[in-house]
């Protein structure tokens, strides 16, 4: 009942002026894991339950469907992930956890992109996928935002047959290398989970293969272990907690402050225009 009250009162809290002060924005991408099976119970209903880690909180919002800003509640990936049933992901521990242990962080918005499914093949250049996660990281840097990492949780549909498993890492540099590029930001942090479980028998080379992916501004967090659902696929609802955690562990341990003039200078007035005007002429064709 209590809880019910909570977010009865959470949904008439203002929050536009919480959007004019998003400050920081976190893209969370990749299939299930990322997306939020926690809770669902087999694959066709959630149970609701939200753990204190990842209640709403007036200074997390997401990135709707429409490219709106909304607080952001549980299931993040709710509209995003629509063919299939979506619970709790890591996405709200996370950001919890980051806004209490680094009050300079600001308003955070994150940017749920997460597809249930899918390869990494379907998320090469010029994919929908990845036109759709393009053309949202693109919204949310239009509304004055700095994306500071991309989260990515994928690879357990790329474990089916050893060949697509041998294949993985160098489609993963090439999805890296042309994402960082179409956001003209090379520098571009990417946090890579690595596999906890995959959906065919080549998690070990997958796993491999994403330990070994050495690029600049790539961190790794081993999700090996976590407690998987009786799917033996899916997080569960704490593991995802903790998930959440370790990714903040990650993201404020290897922060660095940057430098006076950066990136985040390009990627605000002109360049977000230039970049928005070069996107107009992609959108016809999504
Ligand atoms: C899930 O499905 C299995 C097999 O179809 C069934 O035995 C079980 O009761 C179901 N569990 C719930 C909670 O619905
Ligand atoms: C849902 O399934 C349809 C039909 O397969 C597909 O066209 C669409 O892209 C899927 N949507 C998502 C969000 O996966
Ligand atoms: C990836 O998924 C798509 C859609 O399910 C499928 O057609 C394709 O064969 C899969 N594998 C690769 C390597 O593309």
């Amino acid at each position: 009942m209590l809880a019910f009250i909570y977010l009865l009162l959470l949904s008439y809290v203002d929050i536009s002026s919480s959007i004019s002060q998003i400050n920081t924005v976190f893209i969370l991408a990749g299939q299930s894991n990322m997306a939020g099976r926690g809770g669902v119970v087999n694959g066709t209903s959630w149970d609701g339950y939200i753990p204190p880690q990842c209640q709403p909180n007036p200074s997390i919002l997401r990135l709707n469907k429409e490219l709106s800003w909304v607080l952001a509640t549980e299931p993040l990936h709710k509209d995003i992930d629509t063919n299939k049933t979506c619970g709790v992901g890591p996405g709200m521990a996370f950001a919890n956890s980051v806004v209490r242990r680094d009050p300079s962080i600001g308003v955070v918005g994150l940017v749920p992109c997460g597809v249930g499914g899918t390869n990494i093949s379907e998320w090469r250049r010029g994919s929908h996928l990845y036109n759709q996660l393009l053309r949202r990281s693109a919204a949310a840097l239009g509304t004055g935002g700095r994306i500071r990492a991309v989260i990515w949780y994928q690879g357990e549909s790329d474990t089916l047959n050893l060949e697509d498993a041998n294949l993985y890492k160098r489609r993963l540099h090439r999805f890296i290398n042309h994402f960082r590029s179409d956001l003209q930001f090379p520098s571009l942090q990417l946090i890579l989970v690595v596999l906890a479980s995959g959906e065919g028998p080549y998690v070990e080379v997958v796993r491999e293969a994403q330990l070994g992916t050495h690029l600049p501004n790539v961190r790794h967090v081993d999700a090996k272990g976590l407690p998987l659902g009786v799917d033996r696929l899916h997080l569960t609802t704490a593991a995802q907690v903790q998930l959440g955690h370790m990714l903040a562990d990650a993201f404020l341990r290897r922060e660095l402050p940057l430098p006076a003039r950066s990136c985040s200078s390009k990627l605000s007035g002109g360049f977000v225009l230039e970049f928005l005007m070069r996107f107009v002429k992609w959108i016809p064709v999504l």
